[in-house]
């Protein structure tokens, strides 16, 4: 029987060549680059661009589904201008984005979201994608996580700490813990835990 194509393949996905002007992704040119991580369905990509008006949002979506509907969805909004969401892997999409130190802010929530020990290949947050976030960032820019898993939270805190170009900015000086989230803006799932009442983990580093 013939398979029936998804109708999310060409969903829109970074130019297809080894280096990419991240300017170049959105229309407008001017206000502060933001990246989201994993953006999912989107909520804290559609709130951050109303939040923040002068700011543009490039959300990295590996599911070509959530990212071409809430594509869509920023469009429909009005807000194409400056957000956008494309369908890519972002562990690769960053190494392909110039210049350095053009993004003013990178946010990744809840993401990783596998138990087992054989999908930890699949983790989005490592050492590579900390490299390029860190080689991304502009001086003074911001990398915000939050999770609603603890050993994360721990996992994250060990890992980035081994870069020493991004300082911990959370409320205690040298510690990255933040109490609130302070965009603004919501992510589906930071909405669904308060709902629950899931404690949850926000941390913020600076770039030196
Ligand atoms: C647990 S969900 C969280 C979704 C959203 N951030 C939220 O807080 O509601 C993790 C998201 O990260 C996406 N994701 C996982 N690995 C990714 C990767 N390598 N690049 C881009 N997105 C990725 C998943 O498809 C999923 O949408």
């Amino acid at each position: 029987m013939a398979r029936v194509a998804s109708p999310y393949v060409d969903a829109p996905r970074l130019p297809d060549s080894d280096e990419v002007d991240v300017a170049s992704l959105l229309t407008q040119q001017t206000g502060e680059l933001e990246i989201e991580i994993g953006p999912g369905r989107g909520m804290f990509l559609l709130e951050r661009l109303v939040a923040a008006p002068a700011a543009r949002v490039l959300g990295l979506e590996i599911r070509r589904k959530w990212s071409q509907l809430v594509d869509e969805k920023v469009r429909a909004r009005g807000l194409g201008a400056r957000g956008r969401v494309l369908a890519d892997d972002a562990r690769v999409a960053l190494t392909k984005l110039r210049p350095d130190a053009s993004v003013t802010r990178f946010f990744v929530h809840f993401p990783d979201p596998w138990w087992k020990k054989r999908h930890a290949k699949r983790f989005v947050i490592g050492d590579a994608l900390i490299a390029e976030i860190t080689r991304l960032l502009r001086s003074g820019g911001e990398l915000y996580v939050q999770t609603d898993v603890e050993d994360r939270a721990a996992q994250y805190m060990t890992e980035i700490a081994r870069e020493p170009r991004l300082i911990a900015a959370g409320e205690v000086e040298g510690h990255p813990r933040l109490a609130c989230n302070p965009y603004g803006a919501r992510s589906n799932r930071e909405k669904r835990a308060d709902e629950d009442g899931l404690p949850v983990h926000r941390m913020r580093w600076r770039r030196a």
